[in-house]
């Protein structure tokens, strides 16, 4: 099994896993930078899912030219029933670490966006990731993370480490995900130039919404 084919078995249900489990709180993690995206032209979506993300940015900002790179063919097939005619956006099924995103319509990207899709990957990985991205982001370009994070605090620390635990062997189980742990991708992020410019926690910091603006050293 492969981690393609397994977020595709996922993707019908997906919302309703998410509901039962979280309610509307990544949701609400996922839209709260929205405002912030007001200016920007060129996004570039890594991992959306079920697309329901999308079709809120795309519903709000029109004018906004989208590229959505998904493996799974099944997440970007629900992600495009979602969106509302008209909507430019560019839905590509690749696997983001073969990915050659310089390459991709739409690059240099203003903003970049990653909702719960870091955490599939190692550092390592992300550091790959980012080796091809930097390259594709433009000026001062802007970058929306939205992430499971352990609590500081007990008892929330302790709860929140057994719920990314359940999170880990879930979606091992069901989509053949590899990844066991929390990525510290923030470390791997600064050290090629972004700066974290602003942070907002729910469920007492197991959700965080990130926002994060390039100063790449190229
Ligand atoms: C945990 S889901 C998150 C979905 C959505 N962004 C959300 O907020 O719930 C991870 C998503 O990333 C995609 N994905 C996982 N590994 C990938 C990879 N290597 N390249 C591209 N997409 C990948 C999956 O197909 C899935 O849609």
């Amino acid at each position: 099994m492969n981690t393609r084919s397994g977020f595709d078995r996922l993707a019908r249900v997906y919302r309703w896993m998410e509901y039962f489990s979280f309610g509307s709180y990544l949701q609400k993690c996922r839209v709260f930078r929205l405002g912030e995206m007001a200016s920007r032209r060129r996004a570039l979506i890594y991992g959306d899912g079920d697309g329901r993300f999308l079709s809120e940015l795309v519903r709000r900002f029109p004018q906004i030219e989208v590229t959505a790179v998904d493996a799974s063919r099944e997440m970007l097939h629900q992600a495009a029933h979602r969106l509302p005619s008209g909507a430019h956006v560019r839905v590509i099924q690749a696997d983001a670490l073969e990915c050659n995103v310089e390459d991709l319509p739409g690059s240099p990207f203003d903003l970049i966006i990653t909702h719960f899709f870091l955490d599939c990957f190692s550092e390592a990985e992300i550091a790959s990731l980012l080796s091809h991205l930097n390259a594709a982001a433009a000026e001062h370009a802007l970058w929306v993370v939205s992430e499971f994070a352990v609590p500081w605090r007990n008892p929330a620390r302790l709860a929140g480490k057994l719920i990314i635990r359940a999170l880990y062997l879930g979606f091992g189980l069901l989509t053949g995900l590899r990844t066991r742990q929390l990525p510290d991708y923030g470390s791997v992020m600064q050290q090629t130039g972004w700066i974290l410019e602003g942070r907002r926690e729910w469920l007492s910091g197991l959700l965080v919404s990130e926002y994060w603006r390039k100063e790449i050293y190229r």
